[in-house]
């Protein structure tokens, strides 16, 4: 018999060093480019008010209870997402940890551009060149998108900061970046958002984020918003499974997923509050699209003072919220081939690194000189982001509610380890809601939308 296959000995794992350390990562892992980049541009586009409501909605029950569930068979297997469902369900259920990879490989080849348009534009802003001589913050935009000049050296070097960290493994590189980073995202976007509030012409866009109206409640806006939660949670490719294979006992795994679900939701509301508002503020269209924040936000620090270096230190947050996050994404492919293939982390890491660049580079230039080639009228880069989260992410957390709900069953119970009753009374609402209402809701919602 192949050493990979069967159920092997333990493996010898690093571990988290602390208690917070686990949930800061895991929390880094969640805020992200979904929170400040998509979620604005998103909820613009379905409704404002009623996708939030939406949103949260799915967040706390169906999110909540898969984030739990990746935890669960991360920590009960010890090993990476394929490793984890053959350890756990047998052969046949690799298959899922495998979707989950090619998953994330996806979502990352195209993060790093995204990320990449961060960094530049804290250049940008830090140099003066966003100013106002540089003109209509949406034509800058999109000059600066479709040039690949720009975008492709930027991507590659979001792509290598990745690497550096993920080379440092979990407890020196995940844990101690995220640790610090987080907490100065959070007090600088509490305070753009309070910026915006106040500019004079806000209270439209206050109305069009916090008053739902629910008469444009459609189909569409729910798929997008459980895409959404998935891509804003990290869940549904197993990201979670890594992180929480990192664990030992001991931890409070429901307490710590109701910490990384709070955080995340606190950044994309925060992150609504920064952009919608100043989006009307400037007679801007909420329905602008992927640009939104990088078209709104040169507005709002125009307006304030020192906004150049408030502008500039935002964008490197945002660009190191993107990191934490995009380690999260390259982590699970690393432990796969560490885990199943007994390799080593370095070469691993750059070598998956170095794949999922060379896909970065058709969905930077998809934005400029290819912009002509679209499949269904959407550019690769929005293809990739519309598929994964709009269908591979769900169809990833369907499998896995199933998986806990069914196939570990009642024995997840017991890895949670509660000790109160009510704790166990909480637990096997868990468990229905991953056995019924969970896989339910995720394939009508997959299904309506496929049909229509
Ligand atoms: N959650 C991150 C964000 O909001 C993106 C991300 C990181 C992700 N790891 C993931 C999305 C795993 C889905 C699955 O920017």
């Amino acid at each position: 018999m192949d050493k990979n296959d069967g159920p092997a000995a333990p493996l010898r794992r690093e571990h988290w060093a602390s208690r917070i350390g686990f949930i800061m990562a895991a929390a880094g892992s969640a805020v992200g480019l979904g929170n400040v980049w998509r979620f604005p541009y998103v909820a613009g586009e379905n409704g404002g008010g009623v996708f939030l409501v939406v949103y949260l909605a799915l967040v706390f029950t169906l999110g909540l209870s898969i984030m739990v569930a990746e935890f669960t068979i991360g920590r009960a297997a010890q090993r990476n997402p394929v490793g984890a469902c053959r350890t756990l369900g047998g052969r046949r259920w690799a298959p899922l940890g495998y979707l989950g990879l090619v998953a994330g490989f996806l979502i990352l080849s195209f993060y790093v551009v995204v990320a990449g348009w961060t960094l530049t534009y804290a250049f940008k802003l830090a140099t003066g060149g966003l100013g106002a001589s540089a003109g209509e913050p949406a034509e800058t935009f999109a000059a600066f998108v479709a040039d690949p000049l720009q975008t492709i050296p930027a991507a590659a070097v979001f792509m290598v900061l990745t690497v550096a960290i993920v080379l440092g493994g979990v407890k020196g590189g995940i844990e101690r970046a995220n640790l610090v980073l987080m907490p100065l995202l959070f007090v600088i976007l509490v305070g753009l958002a309070v910026r915006a509030v106040t500019l004079p012409g806000a209270g439209a866009g206050l109305s069009f984020y916090l008053a739902p109206d629910f008469s444009a409640l459609s189909i569409d806006t729910l798929t997008r918003a459980l895409g959404q939660a998935f891509f804003s949670l990290s869940i549904g490719l197993g990201a979670m499974i890594t992180y929480g294979s990192y664990l030992d006992r001991g931890q409070n795994i429901p307490r710590a997923a109701g910490w990384v679900a709070g955080l995340d939701t606190l950044a994309a509301i925060l992150a609504g509050f920064a952009i919608l508002p100043a989006v009307f503020a400037a007679g801007l269209n909420p329905e602008a699209g992927p640009g939104l924040a990088f078209v709104v936000l040169p507005t709002v620090f125009a307006s304030m003072p020192l906004g150049e270096f408030f502008g500039t230190l935002f964008f490197i947050l945002l660009a190191i919220a993107a990191l934490t996050s995009s380690i999260s994404l390259l982590e699970p492919l690393v432990a796969y081939f560490i885990d199943e293939h007994g390799l080593h982390r370095g070469k691993v890491t750059v070598l998956v690194a170095f794949a999922a660049f060379a896909l970065s580079v058709p969905s930077a230039l998809s934005l400029g000189p290819w912009s002509g080639f679209t499949v269904f009228g959407k550019s690769l880069l929005d293809l990739l982001d519309a598929v994964t989260a709009g269908i591979l992410l769900p169809a990833g957390g369907l499998l896995i509610a199933i998986f806990v709900g069914w196939v570990i069953g009642p024995k997840a119970i017991f890895e949670l380890g509660l000790a109160k009753p009510e704790a166990s009374a909480a637990a096997k609402v868990w468990l229905w809601i991953l056995r019924l209402p969970a896989p339910v809701a995720i394939a009508w919602i997959l299904i309506t939308w496929a049909a229509a």
